[in-house]
């Protein structure tokens, strides 16, 4: 694989890291009003809500009053994560693995047979591979854990309106979106010799962007609210697990965990109107999805990328 020049490292860096990295934070905080969290009577489901900045939003959506259900796959850390809350109503958790969609029709089912409605849904659960690794479902997994669960996840709350009619969906998508033009076809990439593990990323990343466009044109007539959001870089477990040299290089000024969901609970409490068709949010404002010349691609629509999704769907084992 061709080595990236330091020329172009460098000058990545310096034109993100005022932005992405607690610095922007700081200095567009300066101007925001800040309205008290209320989520009174809401529900909220979110996933990879036991640690990062899933159970950073998590937390506030708790402690603003909301019953908040977190869904990881570790049960230890969601009971401990949960007893380190002091909410009215106690964080609830379900456990799945993203990477099986076999595990998210459990999760449904559980959901299901619980009664609960949600107003709220989260899509945080996100991860980087260095390789393919092919689930027992035979897809690869950042794939399934990035998109096609949560897809699955969305598809069928909003079928069966386990999602209200005036819920908020928020998808937490990624700047490493920014670099990959959508090729549907290259969503599920199995073959090692074909496979770099941050296009694998930022394609899945893309598409929960072109998803939620396609939902909030299919769901217009209703009050349901769907964003894509990216959190800026944050100080979390993963990323010191898969990017060790950017944390190192970074370490001081990367966000924390609340700055990383201020987004996230910023659009849950204030479901503020979107102007573009697609469009990603950050740090509480709508922003243009891309920012180089080369991934922009009038030929594909937010259609052929659920028909793609759609494709890898089974239904569930009996
Ligand atoms: N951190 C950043 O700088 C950054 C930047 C851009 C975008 N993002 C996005 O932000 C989101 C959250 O990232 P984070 O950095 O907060 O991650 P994190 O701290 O590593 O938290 C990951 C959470 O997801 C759960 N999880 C991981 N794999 C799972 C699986 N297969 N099935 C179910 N749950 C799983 C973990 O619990 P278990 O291990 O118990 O399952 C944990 O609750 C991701 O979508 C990421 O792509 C992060």
């Amino acid at each position: 694989m061709a080595k990236t020049p330091l020329t172009k490292i460098i000058k990545f860096y310096i034109r993100f890291t005022p932005s992405y990295s607690a610095i922007g934070y700081h200095i567009r905080s300066i101007f925001w009003k800040n309205r008290p969290n209320n989520f009174q009577g809401q529900t909220w489901l979110v996933t990879g809500g036991s640690e990062g900045i899933g159970a950073a939003a998590a937390r506030q959506g708790a402690e603003g009053g909301a019953h908040v259900i977190c869904v990881a796959r570790d049960a230890g850390k969601l009971k401990a994560f949960s007893k380190s809350v002091r909410s009215q109503t106690p964080i609830s958790y379900l456990t799945a693995d993203f990477s099986r969609t076999a595990d998210v029709h459990a999760l449904l089912a559980q959901i299901r047979q619980s009664g609960e409605r949600f107003d709220v849904l989260i899509d945080n659960v996100g991860i980087q591979k260095h390789q393919p690794v092919i689930t027992d479902e035979g897809l690869e997994t950042s794939f399934v854990t990035n998109i096609l669960s949560h897809h699955l996840l969305v598809k069928t709350l909003l079928e069966e309106k386990i999602l209200k009619d005036d819920a908020t969906v928020i998808e937490v998508s990624s700047g490493g979106m920014y670099n990959h033009r959508m090729v549907p076809e290259d969503l599920n990439i199995t073959d090692a010799t074909r496979y770099l593990g941050s296009r694998a990323y930022g394609l899945a990343k893309r598409a929960q962007v072109m998803v939620m466009s396609y939902w909030r044109e299919k769901h217009a007539h209703l009050n349901q609210k769907f964003y894509a959001m990216h959190p800026g870089w944050v100080d979390t477990a993963s990323v010191n697990r898969s990017m060790p040299r950017f944390v190192a290089l970074l370490k001081r000024v990367l966000r924390d965990h609340e700055k990383g969901a201020d987004t996230i609970v910023y659009l849950a409490r204030e479901r503020p109107s979107q102007k573009r068709d697609e469009a990603i949010w950050f740090d509480r404002k709508e922003r243009n999805p891309h920012i180089y010349a080369h991934t922009p691609d009038s030929s594909v629509h937010p259609q052929d990328v659920v028909n793609k999704l759609n494709s890898f769907l089974t239904p569930p084992a009996h």
